[in-house]
C-alpha cells in the first residue's frame, strides 16, 4: 500500500489552518495553531494488516510533523490505538515535545482483533476530553482512522463528543479499485 492508496482528506482546524494531506503535498508548516488538543483515534483491528499498519503510523507521523508548537501549554497530541476494546498509547501529558511525540507513534504496536468503533470514540471523549480539570479553552479535535464499518454503534459515542464540543473527523483507509 501507498499514500497514493490514501483518500485525500482535508483537516481544518477551527484557528483557521488547512491541512491539506496528500502523496505530493507540499511542506506545511502550523506555526499560526497556538494550542490545541488533538486525539489520534486508530483503529488497530485485523483486516487493517501489519503492512498498512505501519503505513497509518507514517501517515499520522506526517500530520504531526506541522505543528511546531508541541508543548503543554500548546498544542497537545493524545493517540489510542483500539480494536474491541481501546488501548491508551499516550495521553496529553505524557509527552512534552514533537520529537517525543514522533518516537511513541513510531514505536506504537499493532493490535489486531475486532473494530469497535462506538468503544472508541467513548474512551476518547471520557478520558481525554471528560474531566472538566483537563479542560482547556482550545480547539478540540479526534481524528479517527478507521478501514470502514464499526462492529458496534457509534452513534451516542459521537454524539457525546459533540456536546463536549470536540470536532470529530474520520479518514478512511480503502484499499484501490481499478
Ligand atoms: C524533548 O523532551 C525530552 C524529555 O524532556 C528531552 O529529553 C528532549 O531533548 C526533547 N527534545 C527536543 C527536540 O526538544
Amino acid at each position: 500500500m501507498t499514500m497514493s492508496m490514501w483518500l485525500p482528506f482535508l483537516v481544518v482546524i477551527s484557528a483557521g489552518v488547512t491541512i491539506l494531506t496528500e502523496a505530493q503535498a507540499p511542506k506545511v508548516i502550523c506555526k499560526n495553531v497556538d494550542a490545541a488538543d488533538i486525539v489520534y483515534l486508530v483503529d488497530g483491528s485485523s483486516s487493517i494488516g501489519r503492512v498498512n499498519f505501519q503505513e497509518v503510523k507514517d501517515f499520522i507521523e506526517e500530520t504531526i510533523r506541522p505543528f511546531v508548537n508541541v508543548r503543554q501549554n500548546a498544542v497537545r497530541f493524545g493517540l489510542v490505538q483500539y480494536s474491541d476494546d481501546p488501548r491508551l498509547e499516550f495521553t496529553f501529558r505524557d509527552h512534552s515535545n514533537q520529537s517525543q511525540v514522533l518516537t511513541a507513534v513510531h514505536n506504537m504496536r499493532y493490535k489486531g482483533g475486532n473494530t469497535r468503533t462506538g468503544v472508541g470514540l467513548r474512551y476518547v471523549a471520557d478520558n481525554y476530553f471528560g474531566s472538566n480539570k483537563l479542560k482547556r479553552n482550545v480547539p478540540k479535535i479526534t481524528i479517527l482512522i478507521t478501514d470502514g464499518k464499526s462492529q458496534d454503534n457509534v452513534g451516542e459515542s459521537a454524539a457525546k463528543l459533540k456536546s463536549q464540543d470536540v470536532k470529530l473527523f474520520a479518514v478512511g483507509m480503502c484499499q484501490p479499485r481499478f
